[in-house]
Order: structure tokens, then C-alpha cells, then sequence
């Protein structure tokens, strides 16, 4: 497995293969790998004869009030991971080396960046649009892989890629959860054993959504539903819920007839846990 630092080393990596005929899957990452990522970069493996694993924690999409400094990395692990799947190159560029000094330019979604998470951490998806644009640039990739869990960054990165006619496929792999069922996040090691605990309530809430959802109940319903099932855990602090169409994220009303997904954020102590699922109504309503 090749380690590149620099942008150099990764494009001469991939025209080598490119000119050998090979297909180069892509998997970006800030690292501190977990069986979420892990099921990402085996997706990549078996679809491209070359996979490039990205690892870099980029600044541009933390706030100034969020855990940029103590956003958990493992370098030697997460490498040791990678090698263990079969991945050919991990690219671990320095923040020097992505942005240098003086850069001008920024890759904006504005409808889908300014809304849910958007709203709530202004910036955030223009510095995601910004780095997957230059990973993409780099990198050159027949494909890249994203996880469905970051379900508005997916939907963004879509759009982004339609509306600039960027010469890749978007893959999703869905959510992979611990065997309780919480979403794997690099961010759960920093839950207390008590929040790990009651962080249980966001999947709970999302079965219980999807359940309901086969009814093609009111919105209000379930959405009042997920609220008091995520009402059993004390700590929570819920930021938002959010039920929206499936593939636009556009807003619902009335009786969730159509695929829907659901937006879960919720704050346990300084840790912001996000999860989702598309849940669709499964019974056909009397006319
Ligand atoms: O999902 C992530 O880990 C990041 O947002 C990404 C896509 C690697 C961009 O920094």
C-alpha cells in the first residue's frame, strides 16, 4: 500500500493505472477508521481495480466553535486498517498541502447547505463541496464512495456532481451499526458510558418511525412518535428531527406517502450524534 503526502505523488500513482487501463475507486475519510468506513473502502474494493483511501481532517467544514482540535486521530491504525482491506494508496496530504496559502475559491451548494445541519453549522457543507471538489480533482476517480449515514452531505455531493458535470459515479453504502444498533461514529468514543447508553434512543426512535411509516401516517405523527421516543433518554439534547422527502430533502406535509427520510441530530454532553432512514409507506391507502 502506497502512502502519498503530496498531491504529486497521488496523480503520478493514478496516471500510472489509468494508462494501464485500471478503474480507481475513491473513499474520503477524516481517518479514526471504524466498520462504517471499513464497509465504504470494501464496497470501493470490489467494484475498481485500484481504491485510494483518504484521510484528512479538513478545517474548512469545523466551525470556530467545534471539535476541530480534538477530532480523534490514529494514523498508524487507521493505515494498518486499510492495508488489512487491500487498499493501494492512502493519500494523508497536510493542511499546508491541501490549501496552501492564498486560496480564493469554495464550491457552494446553497439550497441543500443552508438547511438542517447546514443551518445549524453555517460553512459547514461548503468546506465538505470545497475539499471532495479538490479530493476529486486529485484523485481522478472512476467512483467515489459515500456513506449514507451523512445522508445531506450524499444528497449534496449528488447534486454538486450533476450540476458541474464531474466525471465520476457516486456510490452509497448504508449506515453500519454496532450490534445495538447505534450508528458507528468516529465521535462515539467520546460518549460517556451513561450517553452511549441512552444514545440508543436515536435508533430506537428511527424503528419506530419506520414502522409507523408503513401506515402512511401524518407527518405530525410520527413525527411526534420519534420525539417521544428520543424523550427517554434524559440527556438528550435534541437539535433537530426532520422528516423530508427522500431524494430532493424538500419538505413534507400532510400523509407520508412518498419515501421519506428521517433527520435525526442530537447532543449528548459536547457530542453531536446524527443518524437517518428512509422509510416509505408500505400499504396502499383506500381510495
Ligand atoms: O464524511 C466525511 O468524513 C467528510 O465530510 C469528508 C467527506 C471526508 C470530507 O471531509
Amino acid at each position: 500500500m502506497k502512502i502519498c503526502r503530496t498531491r504529486a505523488e497521488l496523480r503520478t500513482l493514478v496516471r500510472d493505472w489509468k494508462r494501464a487501463g485500471e478503474t480507481v475507486g475513491l473513499v474520503p475519510t477524516m481517518g479514526y477508521l471504524h466498520e462504517g468506513h471499513l464497509g465504504l473502502v470494501r464496497l470501493a474494493r470490489q467494484k475498481a481495480d485500484r481504491v485510494i483511501t483518504t484521510i484528512f481532517v479538513n478545517p474548512t467544514q469545523f466551525g470556530p466553535n467545534e471539535d476541530l482540535g480534538t477530532y480523534p486521530r490514529d494514523e498508524a491504525r487507521d493505515q494498518a486498517l486499510l492495508e488489512a482491506e487491500g487498499v493501494d494508496a492512502v493519500f494523508l496530504p497536510s493542511v499546508e498541502e491541501m490549501y496552501g496559502a492564498g486560496g480564493d475559491t469554495f464550491v457552494d451548494v446553497p439550497g441543500l447547505a443552508g438547511i438542517l445541519q447546514g443551518a445549524l453549522r453555517p460553512g459547514h457543507f461548503r468546506g465538505v463541496a470545497t475539499v471532495v471538489t479538490k479530493l476529486f480533482n486529485i484523485a481522478t476517480p472512476d467512483f467515489a464512495v459515500f456513506g449514507e449515514k451523512d445522508y445531506q452531505q450524499l444528497t449534496l455531493i449528488r447534486q454538486m456532481v450533476r450540476d458541474l458535470d464531474m466525471p465520476l459515479e457516486i456510490l452509497a453504502h448504508p449506515t453500519v451499526r454496532e450490534a445495538d444498533g447505534l450508528a458507528m461514529s468516529s465521535r462515539n468514543v467520546r460518549l460517556t458510558p451513561e450517553h452511549r447508553q441512552e444514545a440508543l434512543a436515536l435508533s430506537r426512535s428511527l424503528d419506530r418511525a419506520e414502522e409507523l411509516a408503513k401506515t402512511g401516517p401524518l407527518l405530525a405523527d410520527l413525527e411526534a412518535a420519534i420525539w417521544a421516543e428520543l424523550a427517554t433518554a434524559p440527556s438528550a439534547d435534541v437539535k433537530s428531527v426532520d422528516i423530508r422527502d427522500a431524494e430532493t430533502l424538500a419538505e413534507l406535509s400532510g400523509p407520508v406517502i412518498r419515501p421519506a427520510v428521517v433527520l435525526l441530530a442530537v447532543r449528548f454532553g459536547a457530542v453531536l450524534l446524527i443518524d437517518q432512514r428512509v422509510v416509505a409507506q408500505t400499504t396502499v391507502q383506500d381510495a
